[in-house]
């Protein structure tokens, strides 16, 4: 079972921050999770709409120019990143699941992987696109054909992991409230792999290990390793 950073090794480091992202590559994460939204024209790594929680700002990031975005404090010292400095920074040695947290991010994302992908030695495989607004990965699909997308789910639907299809997902990013056995096993029918967000104990990362889930996104890297390898 693979195991994704959440917002970086968000557990020890400011959650989305350049710091958080090193610990993930320090720790030999295999994969690392981040957030982004369009701000100014750039996808910019932050989970929240309003600055309040994440950094020393206040008031929605859709409201800051570029300069005002490069004054913030993530809580490192440094601006949340925007995604092709932590692209540049992982460049290849790590899979990155890039959450498009709104319309706005797509423009901005689709160009700074086309420029990771030509500059930092990343396999196409190694991207993968995620949301929760499915027709965000569907303009996604459209775009950059040859990438992974994920569809997210917060629950467990009638028709299980259906909504992966017509986006010709290559897995399913689901609750670990409500991943069960026949979600795990109609998505692996469906060829999908199966990732499950965001397991905080032990009891759960236990669970989804049994349950055959293909990765788990997880805060702290260094424990859920730990609680592996016994
Ligand atoms: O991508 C998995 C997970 O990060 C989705 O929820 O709120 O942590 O972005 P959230
Ligand atoms: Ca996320």
């Amino acid at each position: 079972m693979q195991l994704f950073a959440h917002r970086g090794v968000s557990a020890l480091a400011p959650e989305n921050s350049s710091r958080a992202f090193e610990m993930a590559l320090t720790a030999q994460a295999d994969g690392i999770e981040l957030d982004v939204r369009g701000v100014a024209d750039k996808a910019m790594v932050i989970h929240d709409e309003d600055l309040q929680r994440t950094t020393n700002g206040s008031g929605s990031v859709y409201n800051l120019s570029f300069s005002q975005w490069q004054q913030l404090d993530a809580g490192d010292g440094k601006p949340p990143p925007v995604l092709l400095d932590v692209l540049a920074m992982v460049a290849g040695k790590s899979q990155v699941n890039i959450e498009l947290k709104c319309c706005s991010a797509i423009k901005p994302v689709m160009k700074d992987i086309k420029q990771a992908m030509a500059l930092y030695g990343f396999e196409p495989e190694q991207l993968c696109l995620s949301a929760f607004d499915h027709h965000i990965l569907k303009a996604v699909r459209c775009e950059l054909p040859s990438h992974p997308v994920a569809p997210l789910i917060s629950a467990c639907p009638l028709d299980y992991a259906a909504c992966a299809e017509p986006l010709i997902a290559q897995a399913i990013h689901c609750h670990v409230e409500t991943t069960n056995l026949e979600l795990v096993e109609d998505a692996h029918a469906r060829g999908l792999d199966v990732r499950v967000y965001t397991v905080t104990r032990e009891l759960d990362l236990l669970r989804m290990r049994t349950l055959g889930v293909d990765a788990v996104f997880v805060d702290d890297i260094h424990w859920a390793q730990a609680v592996l390898a016994h």
